[in-house]
């Protein structure tokens, strides 16, 4: 019941609240990874114009594979992080000597791109494939955790495992790429770090941390 409840409310509210952007206009998996790798540790508006650069001085992974590693780096430059860059120049390079060119089109297999991890696979797998595998970032550990009421310590190895079952068990068999983009885009404009605008959430009723006045001590991330 509140599982239902939950899928059926964040995907009401969803179209109501989605942000266009490029990446979700797409199943290309290509665009799709090229954008996921930029994101990772990057706001939505810091990482838009990057997304542009690549894609039209890279339109495919084939143009990344050419391209000398000075080229990638420069169009990368002021994002941070490096070793992303490096790591999308191997990786398209292992796409294009060891598969003709083609991404893998499965979880399991996604996963052995360099550079690829379990957030990046489930990524590309639901938004490009519709594989019901579900993305969990800090995002949703932080939705999951005050909607269910879970206390468990997102930085240990019991909370990522706790946090990555019950997200698979909740992700609808349909329309599995709506429900990743609808719980990302819920966590970043909703459901917030700070100061997030609950009486207006159509998801309070059902939800834990609001109804025990928990909000602001969920998720919690104990320091290592
Ligand atoms: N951050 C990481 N992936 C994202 C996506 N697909 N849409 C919006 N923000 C994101």
């Amino acid at each position: 019941m509140t599982s239902t409840y939950f899928t059926e409310k964040l995907l009401g509210w969803y179209p109501l609240h989605r942000r266009d952007l490029p990446w979700r206009a797409t199943r290309d998996p290509y665009i799709i990874w090229l954008s996921e790798i930029i994101l990772q540790q990057t706001r939505v508006a810091q990482g838009l114009p990057y997304f542009h650069a690549f894609v039209s001085r890279f339109p495919r992974v084939q143009d990344l594979a050419a391209a000398p590693e000075e080229d990638i780096l420069r169009t990368w430059q002021g994002l941070g992080y490096y070793s992303r860059a490096r790591n999308l120049h191997a990786c398209a390079r292992q796409i294009v000597q060891e598969r003709g060119g083609k991404f893998p089109e499965n979880y399991e297999s996604l996963l052995q791109l360099k550079g690829v991890g379990p957030y990046t696979a489930a990524a590309i797998a639901s938004f490009a494939y519709q594989e019901p595998v579900a993305v969990v970032d800090g995002n949703v550990y932080r939705v999951l955790a005050r909607f269910f009421g879970i206390s468990t310590d997102i930085a240990s190895h019991a909370g990522k495992k706790e946090f990555q079952v019950l997200a698979n068990q909740l992700i609808p068999g349909e329309h599995p790429d709506q429900y990743n983009q609808a719980i990302m885009e819920f966590g970043a404009l909703q459901c917030t770090p700070s100061n997030p605008d609950c009486p207006n959430c159509p998801l309070s009723s059902g939800c834990l941390a609001w109804n025990r006045n928990l909000v602001s001590s969920l998720p919690l991330k104990e320091k290592k």
